[in-house]
This record gives structure tokens, sequence and C-alpha cells, in this order.
């Protein structure tokens, strides 16, 4: 991808999204998360835990790429922690394969480091994984966690997941994660 062909990227606060802003996310995740469409409707442009903040890369006037990210406190064995999760990660169908997303992990890294929190915090499937160990993140061994699924499907059900979780140092170290399992108590971004 040349520096032309390049998406502008710009990160936002929640609060500050229009209604079109709500609208053009949600239509790029539900051509990114097809599976998923239904989820996306309209200007509902998250799944499970509203974000505080988003990565948009847009084309003109076309969402071609998007994170959310959301502190949250979390309980991992005995420990209070603050996190940020970071979600729906995704890139155009038509801009995959480009470089895009690299740029997409490498803005989330400033965002991340803007909200200060002890952690990033993700989960994901061993398809992806090597995407986010490309961008800096690390796998998290043995870890078992337990959220609430997402709502969009309809009641919310505690899951248990002990594979896939990959964390990117905040003002923590790898070496300050806290034994034990984890549990969100809610719903993830
Ligand atoms: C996953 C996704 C965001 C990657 O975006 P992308 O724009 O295609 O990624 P890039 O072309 O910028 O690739 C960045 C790097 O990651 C690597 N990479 C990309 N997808 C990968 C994958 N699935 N597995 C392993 N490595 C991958 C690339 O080879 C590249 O490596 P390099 O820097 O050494 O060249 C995109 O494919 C997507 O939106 N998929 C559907 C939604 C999804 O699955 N999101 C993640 C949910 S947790």
């Amino acid at each position: 991808m040349s520096p032309a062909d390049s998406p502008l990227f710009s990160t936002t606060r929640e609060g500050d999204l229009t209604l079109d802003d709500h609208q053009a996310i949600a239509a790029m995740l539900a051509r990114a998360f097809a599976s998923y469409d239904h989820w996306y409707a309209g200007a509902r442009s998250w799944a499970g835990m509203q974000p505080e903040l988003r990565v948009v890369a847009r084309r003109d006037d076309v969402v071609v790429a998007h994170a959310g990210l959301r502190r949250q406190f979390v309980t991992v064995g005995d420990t209070d922690l603050l996190v940020t999760a970071v979600g729906m990660v995704a890139v155009s169908p038509s801009s995959q394969g480009t470089g895009v997303g690299g740029e997409l992990l490498r803005q989330v890294d400033a965002a991340l480091t803007s909200l200060d929190s002890g952690f990033g915090l993700l989960e994901t499937g061993d398809e992806v994984q090597g995407f986010y160990r490309r961008g800096g993140w690390l796998p998290v061994e043995g870890l078992t966690a337990h959220y609430t699924a997402f709502s969009a499907d309809g009641a919310g059900v505690l899951v248990t997941q002990d594979h896939g979780w990959l964390l990117h140092e905040g003002t923590l170290t790898v070496a300050d994660w806290p034994e034990g399992e984890l549990h969100w108590n809610g719903q993830m971004v």
C-alpha cells in the first residue's frame, strides 16, 4: 500500500460520533463480519459493550477499517485489574490483505497508550492469532476467562473460554499478569 493509497485514520471518543458515523461503521462491520451482519443493523455500531474510543479509517466518506476500545475493571484471581477491551477489529473485505489492518493495529497501540490501562485484552480464534501477534500482542497462556456473551443475539449467557486470549502491555508488563481465572463480570467490546 503506497502512502497515496493509505486511508485516513482518526481516533474518536464515543460521545463525538454522529449518527452518520455510527451508520457508516455499522455498515462496514456488517460487511467484514458477514455471519453476524444482523448485529450491525442501522446505526447499531457495536455488538457487546459499547466502546469508549473508536479507531476508524476512511477513504472519502467510506469506512474501511475500525477498532473499538473500552476500559473495564476485570477480576483475575483475587486482583481487580483495569484493562482495555479491544474488539470489532476489522478491515473492509475489499481492502483486506493490503496493509490496512497492520496500520489499524498501530493506531490501536497509540489509542491504548492514551487510555493508560494495565493491559489491552482481547480473545480471538486461531485463524487470526497471527495477525495480532505480528502487531505485538502476546498470548496469555493457560488463561480461562468467563464473560457474558454478546446480547445482540438475545439474552446474555455466561461463556467460559480457555484459549485464544491475547494481551498488549500497557502500564503493566506481562510479568505483572496475575495468577488465576479471569471474570469480566459483563460483556466485552
Ligand atoms: C484480520 C483482518 C483485520 C486483517 O486485516 P488486513 O488488512 O487483511 O491485514 P494486513 O494486510 O494489514 O496484514 C498485516 C499483517 O498481518 C498478517 N495477517 C493478516 N491476516 C492474518 C491472519 N489471518 N493470520 C496471520 N497473519 C495475518 C499479514 O500477513 C501482515 O503481515 P506482514 O506485516 O508481515 O506483512 C482482516 O482480515 C479482517 O477484517 N477480517 C475479518 C474480520 C476479523 O476476523 N477480525 C478479527 C476479529 S478478532
